[in-house]
């Protein structure tokens, strides 16, 4: 799904340079669930919004999906984007004033589909997380697990190849968090969703499969996480 190899992304500021990627290379299969951590600074927003191209590297390679982005311009990046990506951040970033149902369906009013299947889309993505009871409630209607939870359904709609949410659990309590990541666990149990997120919390990266981790833009550790925490485990620190 995702080919990385030796990739950087310098930022010219000023006289100085900043590296926020150092030669970072991994490959990302269909259907893996994968955290990125890493300390403050690291480059962990920079990796993703390469990855959600969003932006594009200085060198080095990147494929997703069969097509090679690392070169192409503004239009392409944009076109790729809309079909292959869907974003989950940590303020929610949903509309307010209007309902959940609304937000959903925005991405495919972008995307130019006709009102009755926008809709029968919007509820099947809200379906999915869990919130078709609340679908005509508005974003202060709700709780905070359940605005992430429309978030992610509006993330889900265009079924995007790749899930991408930097600290989507940042915003709630640890309690609320632990859902959100069961109902990722969900998506890629029941879907094969290939999902990838940033967290500096160890016990949120334990939900996923792989965990990569970063310092100073370089890759320090990638490693398969043979047991994640599912539901219903007894909450223990390691
Ligand atoms: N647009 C930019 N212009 C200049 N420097 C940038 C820009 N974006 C990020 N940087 C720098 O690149 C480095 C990596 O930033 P990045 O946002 O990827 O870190 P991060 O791991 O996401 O950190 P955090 O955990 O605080 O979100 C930092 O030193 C940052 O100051
Ligand atoms: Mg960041």
């Amino acid at each position: 799904m995702i080919q990385i190899e030796n990739l950087t992304k310098v930022y010219q500021m000023g006289e100085s340079e900043v590296r926020a990627l150092d030669g970072a290379s991994f490959d990302i299969d269909k259907g893996e669930m994968v955290a990125i951590m890493g300390p403050s600074g690291s480059g962990k927003s920079t990796l993703m919004s390469i990855i959600g191209c969003l932006d594009v590297p200085t060198s080095g390679k990147y494929i997703l999906d069969g097509v090679a982005v690392e070169n192409l311009d503004e239009a392409k990046l944009a076109e790729v984007r809309g079909r292959k990506i869907g974003f989950v951040f940590q303020q929610f970033n949903l509309l307010a004033r209007t309902s959940a149902l609304e937000n959903v369906m925005l991405p495919l009013t972008y995307a130019g589909v006709s009102g009755k299947e926008r809709q029968d889309r919007a509820m099947k993505a809200l379906g999915r997380v869990g919130l078709a009871e609340r679908m005509y409630h508005a974003p202060n209607e709700l709780s905070g697990g359940q605005q992430q939870r429309v978030a992610i359904a509006r993330a889900l709609v265009n079924e995007p190849a790749i899930l991408l949410a930097d600290e989507p659990t940042g915003a709630l309590d640890s309690k609320t968090g632990v859902e959100i990541m069961e109902l990722f666990q969900s998506l890629y149990k029941d879907h094969g969703q290939t999902v990838i997120l940033v967290t500096h919390d160890s016990y949120v990266a334990r939900h996923t499969n792989r965990i990569i981790k970063l310092s100073d833009g370089q890759i320090v550790s990638d490693e398969v996480n043979a047991n994640p925490i599912k539901a219903g485990m007894p909450r223990t620190e390691v």
